[in-house]
């Protein structure tokens, strides 16, 4: 059982994780301080702003009828369109006035507690450089069109916006109980590979699947992955493919019933029944699911990416 360590919830200064506690080791570059906030955002190149072009074409080329609702309107209020990367001072000033949120330039994956100070205070931390041509498909590290293309245009939708804080102010209580393994997994199947359930049918709300060419359609329209309905407790638990496409899709009926599923509850006795692993594997489907479409894993079972087997 999980026992929690001592931490003070004021969010509004930076955490320290406590010895205990499992996180990613990264090193801080020398010229940042703990916010990790790069002092000005990055002079990018024309062939920079070019690279953003051709990915913003290539996927609102795809988007319209697999992009939730909310990411096409977010989209259309936040102009993302008018060429090359967005500067994040007039972004952070647009998005401010919607929802409150900010964008702030980092140099690369940050620690969790930072990431979760972040957003516990509006503040939505985006990379501060582009993809090359070498990997216009697929980058491991998030880059300024992911974060920027994928994750802000759902934050002008006023309940997601909110769960993002409260999933920041989440962050505490993972330390406390040392399961940031957990919560990630929850980041992972909702605010980067989340479906929606709309009236039109399934949509793409994740930011993962929203920046790529390949995910947008195999995690819609493809045999191969598992797509369930949410449940939270189950999710905090499942396991979790970072370098290829996902065995299993989460949906979920709205971004209130998002917000009630998580913020609503208590995570307390989650935390302490959960177990310091996961219990799932990624692919697995258990009694509790609520299955929409039951995959047949043929892509993962044919070796997945390595392999170059087609996604199906
Ligand atoms: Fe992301």
């Amino acid at each position: 059982m999980a026992t929690p360590i001592a931490l003070t919830e004021n969010f509004g200064i930076l955490p320290q994780v406590s010895e205990g506690v499992f996180t990613a080791p990264l090193r801080r570059p020398a010229h940042l301080a703990e916010d990790w906030v790069e002092a000005a955002q990055r002079q990018y190149s024309p062939d920079d702003h070019a690279i953003w072009d051709a990915l913003y074409a290539r996927q609102t080329d795809i988007l319209p009828g697999r992009a939730c609702s909310a990411f096409m309107t977010g989209l259309e209020k936040l102009r993302l369109d008018r060429g090359g990367v967005p500067e994040f001072a007039r972004l952070s000033a647009e998005l401010g006035a919607l929802t409150g949120w900010s964008v702030v330039p980092v140099p690369m994956l940050i620690p969790d507690h930072v990431f979760f100070w972040h957003l516990a205070n509006r503040r939505f931390p985006a990379g501060n450089f582009i993809r090359t041509r070498a990997s216009f498909d697929y980058i491991e590290e998030p880059d300024v069109f992911h974060d920027v293309f994928g994750h802000v245009p759902m934050l002008t939708d006023p309940v997601f916006a909110d769960y993002m804080q409260e999933y920041g102010r989440a962050g505490w209580k993972a330390m406390r109980y040392n399961r940031l393994k957990a919560l990630g997994a929850l980041y992972w199947y909702t605010v980067e590979f989340g479906l929606i359930q709309e009236a039109e049918g399934l949509r793409i709300y994740g930011a993962g699947i929203l920046s790529g060419p390949q995910e947008a359609v195999f995690a819609l329209d493809g045999q191969s992955p598992n797509r369930i309905m949410l449940n939270v407790d189950r999710v905090m638990r499942t396991d979790y493919v970072i370098s290829d496409l996902q065995p299993t899709y989460f949906v979920i009926d709205s971004f209130a019933d998002l917000y009630h599923q998580t913020v609503e509850r208590d995570f307390d006795r989650l935390y302490r029944s959960l177990a310091p692993g996961f219990t799932y594997a990624n692919a697995a489907l258990i009694d509790v699911d609520d299955v929409l479409h039951r995959g047949t894993q043929e892509y993962h079972l044919r070796g997945g990416r390595p392999s170059g087997a087609r996604p199906t």
